[in-house]
């Protein structure tokens, strides 16, 4: 296939403009810099890329799971014996990856794509995207817990604070929480309880963002809608289109 015409189908610029880019010195093939109109590459071998980044056809996919209890968030099996999301993702085409973690034993809404840019900033606590969690609690559970939980906490030397927090019901050593936070520290909302007490013995996420997990059945996945997707990009700052 004619350089230019690949250029155009990865969706980076016009056929046209292509060829400028090509006479520019801006594009490689195999690391060469090509600069002959006409030249012809082998989308099957051939790396090409455009001021060093590489392009390619692959489609970018934006995909949300609901990740069942006792399964590793990862795509390769690193501990013996456990099972990982990797068995849910088989009809996707495109390599996926998951957008921050979910504990081993927490379930609920996990994005996977293959767009690095988007999954980065929705997991920086710069452009505050808020993950909502719902827990089940156990201890010692004081009676102004909402309010006792609304004013954070030092988590490892940094002071955390939720987004927002809302009991849901409370009995005895129980409680049912739904709290928000945009931050992703490593367990950070099992530690958020632990400074107060409490265990967590069920964490599920139910939103990342505009993106709610709604009725999605467990180890279900489906795409995004383009409202959605449009959503996060907004929040994330990255410009309205889908590649
Ligand atoms: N916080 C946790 O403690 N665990 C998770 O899986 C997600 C957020």
């Amino acid at each position: 296939m004619r350089l230019n015409r690949f250029l155009s189908e990865c969706g980076v610029t016009s056929r046209r403009k292509a060829d400028n880019l090509i006479k520019a010195g801006r594009v490689t093939v195999n690391g060469e810099v090509v600069r002959a109109l006409g030249s012809v590459v082998d989308e099957a071998t051939d790396a090409v890329a455009l001021d060093g980044k590489p392009v390619s056809k692959e489609r970018k996919r934006y995909v949300i799971l609901n990740k069942p209890p006792f399964y590793l968030t990862s795509l390769k099996s690193l501990e013996d014996g456990k099972k990982t999301i990797t068995s849910f993702l088989g009809d996707i085409e495109q390599r996926v990856y998951p957008v921050g973690r979910l504990d081993y034993d927490s379930e609920g809404l996990l994005l996977l794509t293959n767009d690095g840019e988007l999954a980065n900033r929705i997991h920086h606590p710069r452009y505050k995207v808020i993950k909502t969690y719902f827990a089940e609690v156990s201890g010692d559970v004081p009676e102004n817990l909402e309010a006792v939980l609304r004013d954070g906490a030092d988590i490892e030397k940094r002071f955390v604070k939720p987004d927002s927090v809302n009991v849901l019901g409370a009995s005895g050593r129980r409680a049912r929480v739904s709290i928000s936070f945009h931050e992703g520290q490593k367990h950070l909302v099992k530690k958020y309880f632990e400074a107060f007490g409490l265990r967590v013995a069920r964490l599920k996420r139910i939103a990342c963002g505009n993106v709610r997990l709604g009725k999605l059945k467990k180890g279900a996945w489906r795409d995004l809608s383009p409202a959605e997707l449009g959503g996060l990009r907004r929040m994330t700052r990255l410009a309205p289109r889908e590649q």
